[in-house]
C-alpha cells in the first residue's frame, strides 16, 4: 500500500491517508515522504502501519546516527529526520496544538534550541534484560539490549556499557553532570547490581524503608539537592534555559514581586530562581522525597505545601508557575490557579495533547495566551516542552 505523509502527528507518528479516506498513522516517517507501508491496526476511523520501503525520502529524512536505531531501539523516534526538521516538526506539533483556542490572534511559536543535541540526557530510564541494560523496542515492548546512548551523558555511558543490573526490571540512572555525582535506582530492588565503585545503589525497595540516596547537580549557580526518586529536569542545560525563559517572561511583563505559586513545584526549581523576586512564595507539591529535597534547597522565604495540587486551598498571588506531569492540569487544577486570581500565569506543558487541553480551559478561566516557546529539551525524540505564558483579561 502507497502513503504520502502529510503531516507528524502528536506522539511523532507521520500521517498519511489511505485511499478509502482513513487516516493513518506511520511512525518513523518524514513530512513529505512517499511510502510503501504495511497495515498493522484498522479501526473505522484510522489505521496504523510501518514501513516497508522508502520510495522517495521525505523533507529532512537522514539515516539514524546511532546503531541501536537500526536494532530495533525504540528510545528516539525522531533520529531519522535532521535537526532542522525536527525543529520545524515540533514548531508546528504546538502550533496545531494550539490552533483550537478561540482566540483572536496565537503569538508566533518561538524555538528555544538546548545546547548540545546529543549526549544531554542526565537521566535515563532503562529496562534490563539479564541483567544489562536495555530499551523498549520501537513498535514493541521487546527489549533491545544497548551498550551506549546517543542522547544520554557521557557518564550515564559508563554504567551503560558496563553496569549489571541483576534480576531488576529497570533501573533510573541519574547523574550530575556538573558535580559528577552519579546514583542508579533500581527497580523493585538493586540487589545484585555491579556498577563503578563510586555510583550510589539504591533499590525502590530500600527507598519506601528510609534509606536515602541523592545527587547533587548544580543549575543557574545553584546546588540541589535531589534524592534517587525526586522529579529533575533532563539536563541542567534545560532547567536553566526554563528559568531564563521564565525570568525574561515575568521581566518583561513586570509581574509583580509579592507572591508567587510554584504548582508542581519539584525539588524547587521555580521557587529557588525566580522565586527569589517575590516576598513571598508557595510551592506545592505532592511526593514526599521532592518536597524534603526542596526543604533542603529553599530559602525561608518559599512555604513548602506537600498536597496535590487539586487539593490545595489557593492563596491569591501576582503570578503561577505551573509545571504539570505529562496528564497536564486539567479543570481541577485550573480552577486552583484561577482562584489564585494570578494576572500572570506560566505553564510548563511536557505533551502537545496536554498543553491543547490546559489552553483551551485556562482560556475559558479567563486568560489569555500571550507568549509560547517550544524549548527543544529531549533533542532526537518527538518529546515537546512548551512554555506558555498567560494573562488574565
Ligand atoms: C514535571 S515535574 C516539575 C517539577 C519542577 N517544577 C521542576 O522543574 O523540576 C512535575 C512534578 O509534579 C509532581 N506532581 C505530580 N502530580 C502532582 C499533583 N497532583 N499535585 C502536586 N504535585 C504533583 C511530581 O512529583 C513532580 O515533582
Amino acid at each position: 500500500m502507497r502513503v504520502n505523509i502529510h503531516d507528524l502527528a502528536i506522539g511523532g507518528d507521520g500521517v498519511g491517508r489511505l485511499n478509502d479516506g482513513r487516516i493513518v498513522f506511520v511512525p518513523g516517517s518524514a513530512l513529505n515522504d512517499e511510502l510503501e507501508i504495511e497495515l498493522t491496526e484498522q479501526k473505522d476511523k484510522f489505521a496504523r502501519g510501518v514501513i516497508k520501503n522508502i520510495l522517495h525520502p521525505g523533507d529532512g529524512r537522514r539515516e539514524p546516527p546511532c546503531e541501536n536505531i537500526r536494532r530495533g531501539c525504540g528510545g528516539c523516534d525522531w533520529q531519522h529526520l535532521d535537526e532542522d526538521a525536527q525543529a520545524e516538526a515540533k514548531i508546528s506539533v504546538v502550533e496545531s496544538a494550539l490552533r483550537k483556542l478561540q482566540q483572536e490572534e496565537i503569538p508566533e511559536v518561538g524555538y528555544v534550541s538546548g545546547p548540545n543535541s546529543v549526549g544531554y540526557r542526565t537521566t535515563v530510564r532503562v529496562g534490563i534484560e539479564e541483567g544489562r541494560a536495555a530499551y523498549r523496542g520501537r513498535s514493541s515492548n521487546d527489549l533491545v539490549q544497548v551498550s551506549d546512548c546517543l542522547v544520554a551523558h557521557s557518564s550515564i555511558q559508563e554504567i551503560i556499557a558496563g553496569g549489571f543490573f541483576g534480576n531488576a526490571a529497570e533501573a533510573v540512572i541519574r547523574v550530575g553532570s556538573r558535580t559528577g555525582d552519579r546514583l542508579v535506582l533500581g527497580e523493585p530492588s538493586a540487589e545484585g547490581f555491579v556498577l563503578p565503585e563510586e555510583v550510589q545503589i539504591i533499590g525502590r525497595n530500600e527507598a519506601r524503608k528510609g534509606k536515602k540516596a541523592f545527587i547533587t547537580e548544580e543549575v543557574a549557580g545553584i546546588n540541589w539537592r535531589i534524592s534517587a526518586q525526586s522529579f529533575f529536569q533532563s539536563s541542567p542545560e534545560g532547567a536553566e534555559m526554563l528559568v531564563a525563559l521564565a525570568a525574561e517572561w515575568l521581566d518583561q511583563k513586570n509581574a509583580g514581586e509579592r507572591a508567587m505559586v510554584d504548582l508542581y513545584a519539584g525539588v524547587g526549581l521555580f521557587s529557588g530562581t525566580v522565586g527569589d523576586w517575590f516576598d513571598k512564595v508557595t510551592a506545592v507539591e505532592s511526593s514526599i522525597s521532592a518536597t524534603l529535597d526542596a526543604e533542603h534547597n529553599l530559602g525561608d522565604h518559599v512555604t513548602i505545601v506537600r498536597s496535590n495540587v487539586e487539593k490545595w486551598v489557593p492563596e491569591l498571588a501576582d503570578v503561577v508557575i505551573a509545571d504539570p506531569p505529562r496528564g497536564g492540569l486539567k479543570q481541577e487544577a485550573v480552577d486552583v490557579i484561577s482562584a489564585t486570581r494570578a494576572p500572570h500565569v506560566m505553564l510548563v506543558s511536557c505533551d502537545a495533547g496536554a498543553l491543547s487541553r490546559d489552553s483551551s480551559l485556562l482560556r475559558t478561566a479567563g486568560y489569555q495566551l500571550d507568549q509560547v516557546d517550544v524549548l527543544d529539551m529531549f533533542p532526537q525524540t518527538s518529546h515537546v516542552e512548551v512554555v506558555t505564558g498567560w494573562i488574565r483579561y
